[in-house]
Formats: structure tokens, C-alpha cells, sequence
């Protein structure tokens, strides 16, 4: 719980935005979202991270079919279960949205429990926290950019990213990929303005910074894809 990014705060944000995440995903139960949110990132946890019991902790946050968690994580949150009031359904619900929040992809087989929790998850990242997020993360051994060639994002898998500046088109990314995440931003376009205005502001301050050509808008083009046009500068 204190795993900077995954700490606390992100939790409690995560815990208040229930409204605004059930008018886009209906249908979870309360106090199921509170339990799967409240546990979720406790997989960040070294005693989950350990390479002992995660031998793939590389793939685990990859596509599904690389998918890979501690069996440890999913032991944990269910002792913690066991004495609770949900019953056998709810536990393995928020024990399914609590382990598989990180998956990169959408499936047709998640529970409204997991759909509700991996986009507050990611809600949470695409506002002015979420550009401190990559930082506090990673900050510790990762370059906030590569010096010899700052711009150009060649991969954006949780663990493939070089440089605390691919963090941020990761998150961008989900803008493209997730409609909820879409509804939501039409709703709080500030979000989406403020990330972007800090987004450009790195770029302006890294190309002035080594003399170079500034190159963050082909970056935010290629994450935004067919959706660039609206965020495009005016
Ligand atoms: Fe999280």
C-alpha cells in the first residue's frame, strides 16, 4: 500500500469515484467495489513480487496468454475473505477483479466487478496524479527520457517501458482503447486537457532542454489514433 503510484491515495480516489465509474459500468455491488479496490494493489506488495513464487514477473503484466500472477496474491486476498459476510460468488469476484485489474485487454468473459474496477483504475492515471504516477513508480530506475533520443514510443507494455515519458503514452493509449474511459473524459474533458498540456509541456522542455527538434505531437498522434483529431492543438 505504499508502492508510490499504487499507494493509498490512488486507493481512496478509486474508493470515492464509485459514482461516476457506475454510470458507465452498472450493475456492481457496493461493497464488493470497496473490497476489490481496497486490495487491488496490494499486489505491489514485494512479498507478492517475489521472483520465487512469480517466476514470470517480466510477462505478467503482458497479453493473456502471457498472463501470470502470484499464486500468493490470490492466497492472501481470500484469507482475508474468510471472514467477511460475502459469500463464496462475491469472494471470487473481487478475488477475480482484484487479481486481473492490470490486464491490458477487455474480455468478454469479465465480471461488471472487474470491468468497473480496470476503469477506475485507469481513470485514475488520465488527470494531473497520473502524470505524477509514472514517477513515483518508476522514478527510482527509470530516465524520465532517453537523452539521445528523447521522442518515439517503441513500446508501452508495463514492463517494456525505457523512460518515465513512455509512461505517459501508455496511459493515452487507454483513451484509444477503452469507450468507458472515453465517456468519462467527455464528461471531465479537463482531465484529458491537463494530462495533455503536461504531456506537451515535457516535450517543449526536452527539445529547448538538448536543442532538438520537439517531436511529442507525433507521439500523442500515434497513441491517440483515430482520436487525435479532437485533442489536436488549436
Ligand atoms: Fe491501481
Amino acid at each position: 500500500m505504499g508502492c508510490g503510484g499504487h499507494d493509498v491515495t490512488h486507493v481512496l480516489r478509486i474508493v470515492n469515484m464509485e459514482p461516476q465509474i457506475r454510470e458507465v459500468v452498472p450493475g456492481f455491488d457496493h461493497y464488493e467495489y470497496r473490497a476489490a479496490a481496497w486490495f487491488h494493489n496490494a499486489d505491489r506488495s514485494p512479498d507478492f513480487m517475489n521472483p520465487v513464487q512469480v517466476p514470470k514477473v517480466g510477462e505478467r503484466m503482458g497479453e493473456p496468454e502471457h498472463w501470470r500472477f502470484s499464486q500468493s496474491f490470490e492466497v492472501a486476498v481470500r484469507k482475508l475473505l474468510e471472514e467477511s459476510p460475502f459469500d463464496c460468488d462475491a469472494r471470487d469476484r473481487i478475488v477475480d477483479a482484484a487479481v486481473h485489474h492490470g490486464k491490458k485487454h477487455d474480455s468478454l468473459t469479465d465480471s461488471v466487478l472487474l470491468q468497473a474496477l480496470r476503469l477506475a483504475d485507469k481513470w485514475d492515471r488520465l488527470g494531473v496524479m497520473g502524470t505524477n504516477a509514472g514517477g513515483a513508480f518508476y522514478g527510482a530506475y527509470l530516465l524520465p527520457y532517453n537523452p539521445e533520443s528523447p521522442f518515439g514510443v517503441s513500446s508501452t507494455a508495463e514492463g517494456g517501458m525505457s523512460t518515465l515519458y513512455h509512461n505517459f503514452f501508455r496511459i493515452l493509449e487507454w483513451y484509444a482503447m477503452s469507450e468507458g474511459i472515453r465517456i468519462l473524459v467527455e464528461r471531465h474533458p479537463e482531465r484529458m486537457r491537463i494530462f495533455l498540456a503536461v504531456v506537451r509541456a515535457w516535450g517543449e522542455e526536452i527539445a529547448s532542454g538538448h536543442g532538438i527538434q520537439n517531436e511529442v505531437e507525433q507521439d500523442i498522434r500515434n497513441a491517440l489514433g483515430l482520436h487525435y483529431d479532437a485533442w489536436k492543438p488549436s
